[in-house]
């Protein structure tokens, strides 16, 4: 069996996936309450960021993945009419739950499914465009969701990875001591789990840096990648375009 990384921690691939379950199904119901207290409420404007740059028309079809809550799906979907179609997906049923309760009690109705990133049951050349926000990061093969995002794209077609990403250095030092002290202490209070808030810390800690998925993109095939760095690099957006 191969291994890989869960945080620091080092686990055989089969158990990633399990802990990453276990880590949604947990937090799911405090999901977006914690998301707002944990960022101060930056987590919107990263999000409107994002939305501002999808740049969504009339028609156009979405897919978002790892969508949980369904913030970015709600968004898209005020931009593409009726005319348009975003697809909310997510691999963990207990945050689609919250997510498709929350999209219907606001009167949405979105086509909803529980996917893999890594086996997208979507027609080749079917979306134009696919967003992925905090997603990737959970993700065991990277760089299969990343050729499988590509797939689904048209020619053309772009991908949004909206992710946690590595700070400008003067902020680290503060960043690692809320990051390490208090996110979990505010997780224990909150949803009952500082664990999966540890995680959540040492799992930003090991992913690609900005520059790592740039190329990470470009190796899936989207020709050209482009980055913008938000809150001192505390999140990136990667735009990569299928061409
Ligand atoms: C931090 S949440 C992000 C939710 C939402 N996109 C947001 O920005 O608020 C990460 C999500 O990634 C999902 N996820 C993890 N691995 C996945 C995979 N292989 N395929 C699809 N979704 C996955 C989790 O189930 C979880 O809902």
């Amino acid at each position: 069996m191969t291994q890989t990384h869960f945080g620091y921690q080092t686990v055989d691939e089969s158990e990633k996936a399990r802990r990453v379950r276990g880590v949604f199904d947990s937090v799911a119901k405090k999901y977006d309450i914690m998301n707002d207290l944990m960022s101060g409420g930056m987590h919107r404007a990263w999000k409107a960021y994002t939305v501002a740059v999808a740049n969504l028309k009339e028609g156009d079809r979405a897919l978002d993945i790892a969508g949980g809550t369904g913030d970015l799906a709600r968004a898209f979907a005020k931009r593409v009419g009726a005319t348009g179609c975003v697809v909310h997906t997510d691999i963990n049923e207990s945050m689609l739950r919250v997510g498709r309760d929350r999209l219907l009690d606001e009167g949405m109705v979105l086509p909803t499914t529980i996917c893999d990133a890594e086996k997208l049951p979507f027609a080749t050349g079917r979306f134009d465009l696919v967003s992925v926000a905090f997603g990737l990061r959970n993700m065991t093969h990277k760089e299969v969701a990343l050729a499988e995002m590509n797939r689904v794209l048209r020619p053309g077609g772009r991908l949004l990875v909206l992710e946690f990403s590595k700070i400008a250095a003067p902020l680290k030092k503060a960043y690692d001591w809320y990051s390490f002290n208090v996110l979990p202490r505010v997780g224990q209070f909150v949803a009952g789990d500082a664990e999966s808030y540890r995680y959540l810390a040492e799992s930003i800690r090991m992913h690609p840096d900005q520059e790592t998925l740039k190329q990470m993109m470009k190796a899936a095939g989207f020709g050209h990648v482009d980055v913008h760095n938000m809150t001192g690099g505390v999140v990136a957006l990667h735009v990569g375009i299928k061409c």
